[in-house]
């Protein structure tokens, strides 16, 4: 008989990632467990667990994703259970469960970006970004360069339909964006590495 995975296994399931040599491993250091401490002090006691998304977002930020490894250490820092806090990272599109590239493309595919050009787009960043768009799933809709450099994920609106279609490039935001763009954006942001 096959071993049934556990819940928060099945949640959580990572893919590993190229993307990962540009991020610091996960790992519980007293300063990350002080750091956490102070968002939880932030919140009343009884109410802990209100923290839980504010550390999701510090982790995420640091180490680019939330690995499973992670989940029951936040559980214990705002004292909740690991189900609760692998139910938050998997609700909310924008918090990662498989490791990212270092440069990460968010592209809109809402209808305004759709009508304007964003499902071009995206198949356009893939081929130059070696990903095929295949991998672009509902269950792991981010894919990976194969050498780790960049990512890329189709969003919802990024909140600029007037002016689409929109990219995001890690927390940079890009409007009217044509191939054009897009090659020179990857050169530039090439460089930087
Ligand atoms: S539809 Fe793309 S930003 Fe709103």
């Amino acid at each position: 008989m096959s071993e049934q995975p556990n819940a928060i296994d099945a949640l959580t399931a990572a893919k590993p990632s190229p993307g990962e040599k540009y991020f610091p491993k996960f790992q519980v250091t007293e300063e990350l467990t002080a750091e956490a401490a102070k968002l939880v002090a932030l919140y009343p006691e009884g109410k802990e667990q209100s923290a839980v998304l504010p550390i999701i977002h510090m982790i995420q930020e640091k180490h680019g994703y939330i690995c499973p490894e992670a989940m029951p250490w936040i559980a214990e820092m705002c004292k909740s259970t690991p189900i609760h806090v692998a139910g938050v990272v998997t609700f909310y599109p924008g918090i990662h469960t498989t490791c990212p590239g270092k440069y990460h493309f968010r592209v809109c595919r809402t209808i305004a970006c759709a009508l304007s050009g964003g499902e071009e787009l995206l198949a356009y960043i893939c081929g130059k970004i070696g990903v095929n768009p295949a991998e672009l799933t509902d269950e792991h809709p981010m894919a990976v360069s194969p050498d780790g450099l960049w990512s890329i994920e189709p969003v919802e609106c990024l909140a600029n339909c007037g002016f689409g279609p929109n990219v995001m490039i890690n927390e940079t935001l890009y409007s009217q964006v044509t191939p054009k763009m897009i090659d020179k954006l990857i050169s530039e942001y090439s460089k930087k590495d």
